[in-house]
């Protein structure tokens, strides 16, 4: 797979699909880097990255550590700085005077972290202490479906939407105490139903914004419903839930299984998507295997 790197990184033996700028020199060439020339000549474009090609490459670009650690640093201060943003968001929300337009760069900064190294930014992501998880969560399940929205080729503007939705998705638990979202023992009915509030109650104060899209109201509304319509609020059929839908709620389901949580540990990445796969009847098999395809 193709990895996003930033220019200062590029050296030797690494194999460059294309030098994200228009400097004629390297536009639409895909070339080995073989001298130092090279890359000073890469350092002085105007890119800020470049697409490497680590199967062509004659370094072993994986094992470069160098690469690996500043990735993680980078999306840890992504993740922190959004983690905070969203946090504010969610109070906007709640008083009723979110711009919803503040929104769209956190999802491009998201999206560019994952598409640079989904390892690093699952990793970094898995880690949430119990204050900051529906935060970090969010962001998580955001960048996992714009992600895979890319791979099914919507158009950039669905893309942004499906990741602005992601964001907001979980906006209703606001109103969980969080001793109940932590909670290590089993929920009570009370407290089960409470948190089984969550997507309503989230579409109730997004639709009272007014400035929200279908989409994001849809996904809010309905990502803990299933195929089969065991899910929550209304139990939707197979037929009722739209792709986009489809979308959040393997993505949601993914992140909450490789995601520790004060209640249980985190699965592998393949253990989550095996669970998902053998479990047509409430996700679709075909996203949880596309949704493999990120990892590969
Ligand atoms: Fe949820």
């Amino acid at each position: 797979m193709v990895r996003r790197i930033p220019k200062h990184l590029v050296r030797k033996g690494m194999f460059i699909e294309s030098v994200e700028c228009p400097n004629a020199e390297f536009s639409h060439r895909r070339f080995l880097v073989q001298t130092d020339e090279t890359v000073r000549a890469i350092l002085a474009t105007s890119a800020a990255y470049a697409l490497i090609n680590p199967q062509r490459s004659t370094i072993n670009i994986d094992a470069d550590a160098t690469l690996a650690v500043e990735e993680q640093k980078r999306t840890q201060e992504t993740v922190a700085q959004g983690a905070s943003m969203l946090r504010d968001s969610f109070a906007a929300v709640r008083s009723g005077d979110l711009q919803v337009e503040t929104l769209g760069p956190l999802a491009d900064e998201i999206s560019d972290r994952i598409d640079a190294s989904p390892e690093i930014f699952l990793k970094v992501t898995r880690l949430k202490s119990k204050d900051e998880g529906t935060y970090v969560h969010s962001l998580a399940v955001s960048a996992l479906m714009m992600r895979l929205a890319r791979l099914l080729d919507y158009e950039d503007a669905t893309v942004r939407e499906l990741g602005v939705a992601g964001l907001l998705h979980d906006v209703g638990k606001l109103m969980v105490p969080n001793a109940i979202l932590n909670k290590t023992g089993q929920l009570e009915a009370a407290e089960k139903n409470l948190v089984r509030g969550h997507p309503e109650i989230g579409y109730r104060l997004l639709k009272d914004l007014g400035t929200m899209s279908p989409l994001t109201l849809d996904i809010t509304r309905f990502h803990h419903e299933v195929l089969d319509g065991s899910g929550y609020p209304l139990g939707l059929k197979a037929d009722q839930l739209s792709q986009e839908i489809r979308v959040a709620t393997v993505c949601d389901v993914f992140e909450a299984l490789t995601s520790a949580r004060p209640y249980k540990r985190a699965w592998t990445t393949r253990d989550a998507l095996n669970w998902m796969f053998d479990r047509g009847h409430l996700f679709d098999k075909k996203l949880v295997l596309r949704l493999g395809s990120i990892f590969e």
